[in-house]
């Protein structure tokens, strides 16, 4: 370990953060602030693991596969950028872990198709998506390859924006899922097996529906309920206390429920004042050349009524307002409030400390990049590294899972 933060006291084993991202085009700056970030400060609080999510992006790009290849270490060489430290967190590559492949396909013989078919970016992206045919097998089994790559490290957190909360949900209910079917005590099962054959058939079915609502849909009060059908039945104590010990559990964790660790939104818009996306042009790259950002901020469009330098503008019709919201101090605040609003400065005159601001954010990363560039094997050594240890926990999970399925 090279750097003296990776000793902090802070770190907290216990609580895993696991985050991946897609390698299907250079990261902008709505990456950095939205994501990058707060992964660089997650780094020295917890063990982190991120990685390039390119199985995921193959379930769009499989047409373009040289699109993913490209990408992946360009993606990396962002993060480093952005101050993510191979010395802290393990930076690997989802392809090259094959236990994820295993832990998807396990997990796919007991996922309903319902769960994946009601996933709310299922049937968006097939809608926004028109020009891929979206209508796959991979597509549909996107949110379970997440889920796998996140039981498979037992992670606690998951850094995501609130895009992706309906996939770290649906990884809960998978976890709990497995849990509930192949965690369970075989001793408890059998006697509590024996008391249910004595109770009423229909008071059985309602017995097992709680149950179940209780173990896998995580509805924790149906567990009283459940108790007290129990309690509510012409059984013996013994038999009692058999379906008791049942409903509390008997249960072993197999894999962890993650929990979300809801990113907070960029409060910076693309150029154009909608969402930065590379797909509408109005993005800056986290290593963009730095004539680049002077042409691109110039280049941003302004309040429409400012049509000559005479005419006073509004701050709130521009973009350019919130590059200044995001990068600039309150002094400069007034000053482009009162100098819009009386046409005392010009538009170009506003944005100059914008690119500044951007200009110097840039610089350390640019820096830190450089290295990377200069010699490409440092990437592959550091995602060697971060594979084989990436491996190592994956495995170890997957010892647990194939032992509870009963595969040896
Ligand atoms: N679906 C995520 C996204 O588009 C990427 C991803 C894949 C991911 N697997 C993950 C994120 C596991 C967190 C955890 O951003
Ligand atoms: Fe926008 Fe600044 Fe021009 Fe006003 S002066 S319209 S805030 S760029």
């Amino acid at each position: 370990m090279a750097s003296s933060e990776s000793s902090s006291p802070s770190v907290n084993p216990d609580g895993r953060v696991l985050s991946g991202m897609r390698p299907t085009g250079a990261l902008h700056l709505g990456h950095y602030h939205g994501a990058l970030k707060n992964w660089a400060r997650l780094q020295h609080a917890h063990t982190c693991f991120f990685f390039v999510a390119d199985w995921h992006a193959l379930t769009t790009h499989y047409e373009s596969p040289e699109v993913v290849a490209a990408n992946s270490n360009d993606m990396v060489i962002d993060w480093l950028a952005a101050g993510v430290d191979p010395d802290k967190a393990t930076l690997f590559v989802q392809s090259r872990v094959l236990e994820h492949a295993e832990l998807f396909l396990l997990l796919g013989m007991g996922t309903p198709l319902a769960w994946l078919e009601r996933v709310p970016t299922y049937k968006d992206q097939i809608e926004n998506l028109k020009d891929k045919d979206l209508l796959t097998y991979g597509f549909l089994g996107y949110p379970l390859l997440q889920a796998a790559d996140i039981l498979i490290y037992q992670a606690r957190w998951v850094p995501v924006g609130a895009d992706q909360i309906p996939h770290i949900e649906m990884s809960r209910e998978i976890a709990r899922r497995f849990n509930a079917l192949y965690g369970k005590d075989p001793e408890t099962e059998a006697k509590a097996r024996l008391a249910a054959a004595k109770l009423p058939a229909a008071t059985r079915e309602q017995l097992q529906q709680l149950r179940r609502a209780a173990d896998q849909d995580g509805l924790i009060e149906k567990r009283d309920e459940a108790r007290a059908l129990v309690a509510a039945s012409p059984l013996s104590r013994a038999e009692k206390d058999a379906l008791r010990a049942q409903i509390d559990g008997g249960r072993r964790t197999i894999l962890r429920e993650p929990e979300a660790l809801l990113t907070p939104e960029s409060k910076l818009p693309g150029l154009d004042g909608r969402k930065m996306s590379k797909s509408y042009g109005n993005a800056i790259a986290i290593r963009e050349e730095r004539a680049v950002v002077e042409h691109k901020v110039k280049r941003m469009p302004t309040d429409p009524a400012r049509v000559r330098r005479t005419d006073p503008g509004n701050p709130e019709r521009c973009p350019v307002w919130q590059f200044h919201l995001a990068y600039t101090d309150t002094d400069t605040h007034d000053w482009v409030q009162r100098g819009c609003t009386t046409a005392a400065i010009g538009c170009l005159e506003c944005k100059q400390p914008v690119i500044d601001a951007i200009l110097r954010e840039q610089q350390p990363m640019l820096e830190r990049a450089q290295p990377y560039l200069d010699q490409p094997s440092l990437v592959r050594d550091i995602l060697d590294a971060g594979c084989d240890k990436a491996r190592i926990t994956a495995r170890e999970t997957m010892r647990g899972v194939r032992e509870a399925m009963g595969l040896r």
